[in-house]
């Protein structure tokens, strides 16, 4: 049975889409995972771009807006991974809060469901956090994404969704940007990966090509890599001995016990 998992923030830019992109295509092709990858922005979707799928036939949009169309019709296999794109120019009655119903038997056939949501407070990432066994939170390290990020940690809460753990995304060198310390203590959620701001990443996506298969050496796609590794339960090794481990490394292997166990339960 898959995991079903979503990137969530209230604020746009930050990430999400390239992170659910990146972390699907590094499960399925470094990991050997089978796994589908959903497109749950609804008002703006550009998953298709990150994967390069221009123009779908079925979409998600499809799928909800009729109970005759299956989510299975709207899947489309690309870098080894199974895609649901979004329409942009969708103009029917859809309903967002389908998504879990028309997910639950899909969702069998994989290890993992990624769920890629929209920063709208409103019935859009509700639909993603119904559907979702576990949120991973996207952030920067501004305060107006801080504030953001701390709203959306307590509407999950309240409605009982368990967050995982936060993706401190775009960080720079130097310290003109809120410490990771401060960003966790404020949000009251783990930082499981620090990503640094890299020009790769906007390449990539001009490319539409993953990160992990773009630039497999750059910072983010190890930070990837190690965070798909947490997922699946296997352990990052050591660093050298003069190297200590950062906060992101120890809250990652906290993830990988408590997804590790998780999978045993089920
Ligand atoms: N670590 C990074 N370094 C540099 N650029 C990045 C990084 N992460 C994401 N970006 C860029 O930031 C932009 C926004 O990313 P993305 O579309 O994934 O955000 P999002 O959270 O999904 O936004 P939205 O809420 O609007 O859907 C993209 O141009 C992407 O290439
Ligand atoms: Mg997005």
């Amino acid at each position: 049975m898959g995991r079903v998992i979503s990137f969530v923030s209230l604020k746009g830019g930050v990430g999400k889409t390239t992170l659910s992109a990146s972390l699907a295509t590094e499960l399925a092709n470094t990991y050997g995972k089978r796994v589908l990858l959903v497109d749950g922005n609804y008002s703006a979707p550009n998953l298709g771009l990150h994967m390069d799928i221009i123009s779908p036939g079925k979409t998600v949009h499809d799928a909800l807006s009729s109970s005759r169309t299956r989510m299975s019709a709207a899947v489309h296999e690309k870098y080894n991974v199974d895609v649901i794109p979004g329409n942009f120019m969708f103009n029917r009655d859809f309903n967002p809060m389908k998504l879990r119903a028309k997910l639950a038997s899909l969702k069998r056939g994989y290890d993992f469901v990624i769920i890629d949501s929209s920063p709208a407070l409103n019935e859009e990432i509700i639909s993603s956090m119904l559907a979702s066994d576990s949120l991973f939170l996207v952030s920067t390290p501004d305060y107006p994404t801080l504030s953001c990020s701390m709203k959306i940690t307590k509407v999950a809460r309240n409605r009982g969704a368990e967050i995982s753990g936060m993706i401190l995304n775009r960080v720079h060198k130097g310290n003109s940007q809120i410490s990771l310390g401060e960003v966790q203590e404020s949000v009251g959620v783990p930082v499981v990966a620090k990503i640094m701001e890299n020009r790769k990443v906007n390449l990539s996506l001009y490319h539409r090509i993953p990160m992990p298969l773009f630039s497999r050496k750059s910072q983010f796609s190890k930070e990837v890599g190690k965070l798909a590794a947490a997922m699946i339960g296997i352990k990052e090794k050591k660093k050298g001995w003069f190297s200590r481990p950062g906060k992101e490394d120890v809250n990652r292997e906290m993830l990988r016990e408590s997804f590790y166990s998780s999978i045993f339960e089920n």
